[in-house]
């Protein structure tokens, strides 16, 4: 049957072509031939810090609504896999899932701008080879965490025309920002508002890379709407010392918006009965003194916004007044999600939940479709092919993530082709509260689980183990909000069905997937069906559902499992490898806390 996948890889293939055609071509008239390539375009790329989807904030931002996504495609169902910043900004970077960088913290050992260069990445990120691609790369705002006063220079990051970059103790504080451009020295603004200086930055390199006539690649990076850090005191082996964190600061004008505007109270928001899993399902229920500092910190991040959508406003004003709309992709995505109340969680990021990895990305430029959105499953790891692909640089083979359409045509001829389901989600360590109730000491700190979003026709489910073995699974089709775990305990009874099948049968498909995923390199991370059905027959996990691999799956396959929880990613506590074949775990194995086994839902 091997003969069966030849015409959707052939199909595939002719649609990326037709993307990377499109996109040189900026052309709206799909019967063009491929006769007049025109100039390289030019990238502007706002990446936010912590803006969420699901607490509603591009819906206080209308000049983002007004040159974005009324101009553009907003892509309603992009992911980052890593839920905290450094991470997922070196996914991004480098087109590679944290387990393959080993950046997998914002703080040493395991990550921070140290780790970055330590692993080698300073020579191998994607504004190095836009440079080897011809291109004039610039880059204002925050990098990398514990970027600081102390390393900024030892090295300098590798790979830029021009930069000014937000470096700690100052990234976070609002109102006492240190930048510090090219190889100069760094320069405190303290007592100015520091997205607006990041503004005047942004307009200035924007002249800079337009008089320098190459195609550029301009990065605004702003640090709103992350909570206000304030630290007194800071070491360079990134030891915080008497660290103070509040809400994000608007700007003065900004102050006094949004006045009796709340969380969205959804269904999920500190709900009556616990809800996830772990230290999660542990939360008590929030208190109206905390339910209104968590409504405050709403208001102020939705505050802090607002200086970011008008530098947005004045960056296409600008755009407009050099006349190279019309060659030039402007990108709006951030880092990470955020959550505030839902599940009872303080505001933060780091965990699993939608809130928190499901994120804005919105794309404009020549060629792609205008007032529109497409529901294609697209993540952070794609970036960096997406970017080459738009660039016209030829695909490097190390990359995790696979270059998704964004033009108009793209996306049509997508539709005919295999699309990809799933996201790979990862975390490692600790998640911290950044409101003014913590948690318990302990609580947040074995914050170490595996998950997967995969969203196909018919599913759209949520399934985690945690490095306690505890694990998750949301039917989100009906359970948008994810209360209801259909792996918790307390559900064991009711033996569930799930897409009509007994829920044990997906559960094994599900996992399996998770285990080629949790070590994948290069192309098994876009491709994992292909790695576990080489014949090509299964390319999704309706596919995969059939009833001739019920013994595949339920008892041929080893299982995701940890051996204890660690901090970083150490792969000797997470139990076998899809690599490892020496470790054989049946189908059998303990399953979650809760003492059930797996054999009870097969
Ligand atoms: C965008 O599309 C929606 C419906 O799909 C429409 O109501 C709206 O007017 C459009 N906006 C613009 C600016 O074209
Ligand atoms: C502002 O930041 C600078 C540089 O980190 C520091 O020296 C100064 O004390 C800070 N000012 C205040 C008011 O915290
Ligand atoms: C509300 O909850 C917070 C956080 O648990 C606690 O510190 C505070 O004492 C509580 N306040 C009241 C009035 O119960
Ligand atoms: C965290 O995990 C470690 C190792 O698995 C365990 O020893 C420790 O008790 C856990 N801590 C908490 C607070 O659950
Ligand atoms: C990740 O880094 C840690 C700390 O440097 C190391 O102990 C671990 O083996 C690394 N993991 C992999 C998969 O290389």
């Amino acid at each position: 049957m091997w003969w069966s996948s030849l015409p959707s890889l052939a199909l595939a293939a002719s649609a990326l072509a037709s993307v990377h055609d499109q996109a040189v071509l900026s052309t709206d008239d799909p019967h063009a031939g491929p006769a007049q390539p025109a100039k390289q375009p030019n990238v502007v790329f706002f990446l936010t810090d912590d803006q969420d989807v699901h607490l509603s904030s591009l819906d206080y931002m209308p000049f983002v609504k007004r040159h974005l996504l009324d101009k553009g495609t907003y892509f309603s169902r992009h992911y980052c896999t890593t839920a905290v910043c450094c991470p997922s900004r070196v996914t991004l970077w480098t087109g590679k899932a944290a387990h393959n960088t080993n950046i997998t913290d914002v703080n040493p050992p395991y990550g921070g701008y140290g780790r970055f260069i330590e692993q080698g990445f300073n020579d191998k990120y994607l504004p190095v080879w836009l440079q080897e691609a011809g291109y004039n790369t610039y880059y204002t705002g925050k990098l990398f965490n514990v970027h600081t006063l102390w390393n900024y220079d030892s090295p300098y990051p590798a790979g830029f025309t021009s930069t000014d970059f937000l470096l700690d103790p100052g990234t976070y504080n609002y109102l006492n920002s240190t930048f510090q451009r090219n190889q100069e020295k760094p320069k405190n603004y303290e007592g100015q508002y520091s997205t607006d200086v990041l503004a005047e930055k942004a307009y200035g390199l924007l002249d800079e890379a337009v008089q320098a006539d190459k195609p550029f690649f301009l990065t605004i990076a702003p640090n709103a709407p992350h909570c206000n850090i304030h630290m007194h005191s800071y070491s360079d082996d990134g030891n915080q010392h008497e660290t103070d964190f509040g809400p994000p600061v608007a700007a003065k004008r900004h102050e006094h918006l949004f006045e009796g505007v709340k969380v969205p109270r959804t269904e999920n928001f500190n709900p009556d009965e616990p809800s996830g899993a772990n230290w999660i399902r542990d939360l008590k229920k929030q208190n109206q003194t905390n339910l209104d500092f968590n409504d405050n910190f709403y208001r102020k991040r939705l505050q802090a916004l607002q200086a970011v959508d008008e530098m947005v406003d004045m960056l296409f004003k600008k755009l407009e007044a050099y006349g190279i709309m019309d060659n030039t992709y402007i990108v709006y995505s951030t880092d990470n999600g955020f959550h505030i109340g839902q599940h009872r969680l303080q505001p933060g990021k780091s965990c699993g939940v939608e809130e928190d990895i499901h994120i804005p990305l919105i794309i404009r430029g020549p060629g792609v479709g205008e007032n529109e959105t497409t529901d294609i499953v697209t993540t952070h790891t794609d970036l960096a092919p997406t970017f080459f692909n738009i660039l016209g640089i030829p695909l490097r083979t190390d990359f995790d993530g696979a270059a998704f359409p964004i033009t108009k045509r793209g996306l049509q001829d997508l539709a005919v082709v295999e699309r990809k389901e799933h996201v790979n989600v990862e975390y490692w360590g600790f998640a911290g509260s950044e409101g003014a109730y913590g948690y318990g000491p302990m609580d947040s700190f074995n914050n170490t689980y595996k998950a997967l979003r995969v969203i196909g026709p018919g599913y759209n489910l949520y399934y985690s183990v945690w490095c306690n073995n505890e694990h998750e699974l949301y039917d989100m089709s009906n359970d948008p909000g994810q209360l209801q775990n259909l792996l918790h305990p307390s559900q064991s009874h009711q033996k569930h069905k799930l897409l009509n099948l007994p829920i044990g049968n997906v559960i094994a498909r599900l996992d399996s997937l998770l285990f080629v995923l949790k070590s994948c390199k290069g192309l098994r991370c876009t491709k994992p069906w292909h790695t576990l059905h080489p014949q090509g027959d299964v390319t999704t996990l309706q596919d995969a559902l059939s009833v001739r691999f019920d013994h595949f799956y339920e008892v041929e396959q080893k299982r995701v499992v940890f051996d204890r929880c660690e901090r970083g990613y150490l792969p000797e506590s997470e139990g076998p490898m899809w690599e490892d074949s020496g470790k054989a775990f049946g189908g059998m194995e303990m399953f979650y806390r809760g003492g059930l086994h797996w054999s009870e839902y097969v």
